[in-house]
């Protein structure tokens, strides 16, 4: 069951002109379950125009910190404008417990690691930095940020700050695309080349335990390739992607109606809470993620976009393929789960189970 609960706003940090950092508290008796891992985010909820909007934000601060999150204003976005203008201490948000496999379980100790964030793409990694950091005297960090300005830099102070008390230990490289710099390697956009060019003297892919990214689309692709290139194994690469590219949903819901239409389905079962549900679905077009709401199934989701692993599936009949998988590791996929928003059947009859629902 996919449950919300309420978070009181305790404090309100206009970080840069566009973006706000947010301090939340939990109630007494949800304080457990609002205990995070660094790079985990909330997912809330908020009625707009009686809508029913769904939104996540990567925390950045560490468990001994708090819960507080970083949200930064998207054109035309309903909750982030809201949060950056009408949102005031005392408020009700409503969230679900935190989530995301962003970051490590492992033991991080003295090692060395690599961060690559664009614009709010920080605000997990920034977690990540002072949980590593202050959880062992001999780690390192080494951080690649791109901006456009300077003044567009999300947590300028704090990075500054953290600058200042791990002397040795931490390292912020700023790129800025919209600024030219001294060094001119310090303009334009983390690219493939951009980080071919920072590899060896500036960044030691070859010295570093693990990297996180965190960007769009297009960066985080170049980054993890350049990494890969540069010898970083796939499995030491995590990535936390915003804003993922997303088949247009008029598109897509056309084909689901043509489907629909030329008698194109297949037989799909989820089981939820051990309970199976049986329904017919297009072919082509609808998510089982979607069907299975359209069915009123209470299945769980947060992003529709293949990035934050709420909607993990297990298949246990037919066969499915996914659009995008941001979140599964290749193991995990053949051991069967699938992201069911991003998952469509391929044969006449499939059978998925939402697992610990
Ligand atoms: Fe986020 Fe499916 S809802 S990966």
């Amino acid at each position: 069951m996919q449950d919300f609960f309420p978070l009181t706003v305790t404090d309100i940090n206009h970080d840069t002109r566009d973006a706000v950092v947010v301090t939340l508290a939990p109630r007494a008796e949800d304080a457990d379950r609002f205990r995070f891992r660094p790079g985990q985010y909330l997912t809330f909820r908020r009625d707009f125009d009686g809508e029913e909007l769904r939104r996540s934000y990567s925390i950045c601060a560490t468990p001994e910190e708090g819960l507080r999150v970083g949200i930064k204003r998207v054109e035309g976005g309903a909750f982030s404008t809201f949060a950056k203008g009408d949102l005031n201490i005392g408020d009700t948000l409503e969230a679900m417990p935190p989530q995301g496999r962003f970051g490590t379980e492992e033991e991080t100790g003295g090692k060395h690691y690599l961060g690559f964030a664009a614009g709010s793409g920080i605000t997990p990694i920034l977690s990540l930095i002072k949980s590593i950091l202050s959880g062992n005297d001999q780690a390192k960090f080494t951080l690649v940020y791109g901006n456009r300005s300077v003044s567009s830099v999300m947590f300028r102070r704090e990075l500054g700050d953290l600058k200042d008390r791990y002397l040795d230990r931490f390292n912020v490289i700023h790129v800025f695309s919209g600024e030219a710099q001294e060094i001119e390697l310090f303009s334009g956009r983390i690219d493939a080349d951009k980080c071919h060019a920072l590899f060896g003297p500036w960044v030691r892919p070859d010295t570093a335990e693990m990297a996180f990214i965190c960007g769009p689309e297009g960066m985080m692709k170049d980054v993890a390739s350049a990494l890969e290139e540069a010898g970083m194994p796939k499995n030491r690469i995590k990535f936390e992607l915003f804003g993922a590219a997303q088949p247009g949903r008029a598109k897509l819901k056309a084909r689901a109606e043509a489907a629909r239409k030329a008698g194109n389905m297949v037989k799909a079962t989820v089981i939820m809470d051990g309970a199976p549900h049986t329904f017919e679905m297009p072919r082509e077009g609808q998510s089982v993620l979607e069907a299975a709401r359209e069915h009123d199934i209470d299945a769980p989701f947060s992003c529709k976009a293949g990035v934050c692993s709420t909607c993990i599936g297990r298949v246990k009949k037919g066969d499915v393929e996914m659009a995008q998988n941001y979140a599964l590791e290749d193991y995990e996929v053949e051991a069967g789960l699938v992201l069911t928003c991003q998952c469509y059947p391929v044969s006449d009859e499939i059978t998925i189970e939402y697992e610990g629902h």
